[in-house]
């Protein structure tokens, strides 16, 4: 699954899934730009990925402003000359409510963040991707809860569905131009943010995923690997497709 001379763009690279998806993009030869609004997340994620041998550069962006994914998506171009890849991680969690207790900011910031984020990055990234006139791939990080609904956060879950109607869309649109886009459905993963959802539930990670048929939470790096495929010459042939990396969570 090389990406040797490959320029990409990863967002929440600043940590979790977006952080492990630029070290599996660095190590398979590729350069990386590594977006996220966190500054200081993202100098310790380029440390990281240069001490593994790896190539790339941070760019501080909140994916809630167009101009500003725009601005990232120049960046890598002055640095590189191209795109070749992207990754969108950038998300939150939302709150643990059920669908009475949530408020319109919780709403508001869900929908912003997650959708309307991943919408600006689209459309930043397959507008490059088209001026190139050489393809590219793109892989949306959604969720288990962009394919069933969440007990515990309607506003997300109703995100993510939306996730995966802007890639099935872009991938329909934007076939014919080479440029395939693909989702990446994880349930649990052991990350800062599953952290934060299991403390707020007053549990401990050791439980995590415990009810899975693989009784365990993926862990950043095996997303990773699913997003790495998705964007290597292996999946060529693949756009519009929504693949569960879940253990088994959604198998019921
Ligand atoms: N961890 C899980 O269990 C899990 C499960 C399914 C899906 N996901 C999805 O995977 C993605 C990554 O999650 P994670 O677990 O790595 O979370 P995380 O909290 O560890 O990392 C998310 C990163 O996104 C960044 N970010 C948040 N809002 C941003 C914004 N507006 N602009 C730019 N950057 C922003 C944060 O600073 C952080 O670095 C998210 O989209 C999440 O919804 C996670």
């Amino acid at each position: 699954m090389s990406l040797h001379g490959k320029t990409a763009f990863v967002t929440g690279a600043g940590s979790g899934i977006g952080q492990a998806t630029a070290m599996a993009f660095a190590q398979a030869g590729a350069w990386v730009l590594l977006v996220d609004r966190d500054e200081s997340a993202l100098a310790g994620a380029l440390a990281a990925l240069r001490q593994g041998g790896g190539q790339g550069a941070t760019m501080v962006c909140d994916v809630r402003q167009g101009d500003a994914v725009r601005a990232a998506v120049a960046c890598a171009v002055q640095q590189r000359g191209a795109l070749d890849c992207a990754v969108n991680a950038a998300g939150v969690e939302g709150a643990s409510k059920t669908l009475l207790d949530e408020d319109e900011a919780l709403f508001e910031q869900v929908m912003d963040i997650n959708l309307r984020g991943v919408w600006h990055c689209l459309r930043a990234q397959i507008g490059q991707m088209l001026s190139q006139r050489a393809g590219g791939a793109i892989v949306n990080i959604a969720s288990a809860a962009g394919l069933v609904g969440s007990r515990r956060c309607a506003a997300y879950s109703a995100s993510k569905h939306g996730v995966l109607g802007l890639t099935r869309s872009a991938a329909l649109q934007y076939g014919g131009q080479r440029v395939r886009i693909n989702a990446v459905c994880p349930a649990g993963v052991s990350t800062d943010m599953a952290r934060r959802i299991v403390s707020s539930a007053g549990q401990d990670m050791a439980g995590g995923g415990r009810n899975y048929p693989l009784g365990r939470y993926s862990t950043p790096q095996e997303i990773a690997s699913g997003a790495l495929w998705l964007c290597s010459e292996g999946a060529a042939s693949t756009t519009g497709a929504v693949l569960s990396m879940d253990c088994g969570f959604t198998a019921a």
